[in-house]
């Protein structure tokens, strides 16, 4: 066997090239049918309904506007709150008694600047689970009623992201899709418990959490998971259509220069799916201001939300 005594760090850059077929970020699709695929919706609908009627319960005007945010955001909020509701119903309507039931929530904001941000993350994945999952739907019916709940989010997603917290209002020529598990592992880090009677969603489950230590674009950053040893395994970077594959070495990979990345643990270096995933997902966005610069230079760290 042949061995190296240079550490280097392995980047396969799979295809910047405009036109990629979206790869499958789930390893078994066979058990994925119509009413897994809209219970998913729903699961993170409702999540997403309660996210906006307990803040909007928690903050007045007052305190948004105390916190730094533009006084007409609390009214958008609510008009956002309306809809996830909406969407809750529509799906709901839609699975009738096949419709899982909301459950119990817990997030993590401390402020109306901190739900602003969590609400740019959730919106995001939110898009992100509604593009990922349109491949499962085979009902056409649903496919549109998932395309314009997708296009509504993506929205919602732009507009936190851009005029209120003043950051980039998309990630790039190309959302990024996520698979059902990864997805479901990001919600279900709010969820705190729900009714045994809900029905499980084969074959959806939730990878213990990657953390990055101080990641910025371009950068070298520690990475650790729970439970998991990192060392030798790789980190897939999604970035839109794109996934780059890099080995952890000393604990470090060097992040790529995107401002927005969705980055899970692998044990291979070429496959991102449920059957290669061992850890993630962690969100990485980094700031880059509405006048079109990336702030990234400064060093500032990342928003990294633990999953
Ligand atoms: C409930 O789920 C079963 C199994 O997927 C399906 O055959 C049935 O049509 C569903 N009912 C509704 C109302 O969607
Ligand atoms: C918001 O309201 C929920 C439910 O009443 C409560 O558990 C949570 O602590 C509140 N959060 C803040 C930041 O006020
Ligand atoms: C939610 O929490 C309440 C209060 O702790 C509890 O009574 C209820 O059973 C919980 N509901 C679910 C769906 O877990
Ligand atoms: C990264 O890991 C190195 C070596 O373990 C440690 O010295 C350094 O403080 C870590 N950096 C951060 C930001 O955690
Ligand atoms: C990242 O890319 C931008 C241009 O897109 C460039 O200005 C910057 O120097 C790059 N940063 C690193 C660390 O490579
Ligand atoms: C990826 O992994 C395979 C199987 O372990 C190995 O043969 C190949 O050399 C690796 N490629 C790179 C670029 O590291």
């Amino acid at each position: 066997m042949k061995s190296t005594s240079i550490i280097t760090f392995t980047t396969i850059a799979c295809a910047a090239s405009a036109f990629v077929i979206p790869q499958a970020r789930d390893a078994s699709s066979t058990s994925i049918d119509d009413t897994v695929v809209l219970n998913y919706a729903l699961t993170l609908e409702y999540l997403e309904s309660a996210f906006y009627s307990e803040a909007l319960n928690n903050f007045t005007e007052e305190d948004f506007t105390n916190d730094g945010l533009p006084q007409w955001a609390r009214g958008r909020f609510e008009q956002i709150a309306a809809h996830e509701q909406a969407h809750v119903q529509l799906l709901s309507g839609a699975l009738g008694a096949n419709a899982t039931q909301a459950c119990n929530y817990s997030f993590p904001y401390t402020s109306p600047s901190s739900f602003a941000a969590l609400s740019q993350l959730l919106e995001g994945v939110g898009v992100s689970a509604y593009s990922g999952a349109a491949q499962y739907v085979t009902n056409k019916d649903y496919l549109t009623t998932a395309a314009v709940i997708l296009s509504t989010e993506a929205r919602h997603a732009a507009w936190v992201a851009g005029p209120v917290n003043k950051e980039n209002p998309w990630s790039g020529p190309f959302d990024t899709p996520l698979g059902l598990s990864t997805v479901y592992t990001l919600a279900s880090q709010f969820i705190t418990s729900c009714p045994s009677s809900n029905p499980s969603l084969p074959p959806v489950k939730a990878f213990p959490a990657l953390t990055f230590a101080d990641a910025s674009p371009g950068q070298a950053a520690n990475v650790t998971a729970d439970g998991v040893t990192t060392e030798g395994q790789y980190v897939a970077f999604f970035s839109g259509l794109s996934t780059t594959f890099v080995q952890v070495q000393n604990g470090q990979v060097i992040v790529p220069n995107k401002t927005s990345l969705y980055a899970v643990l692998t044990n291979s270096n070429s496959t991102a799916d449920d059957s290669t995933i061992t850890a993630g997902v962690a969100v990485l966005q980094f700031p880059f201001s509405s006048d079109g610069t990336s702030s990234t230079s400064t060093g500032e760290s990342s928003m990294n939300v633990r999953v």
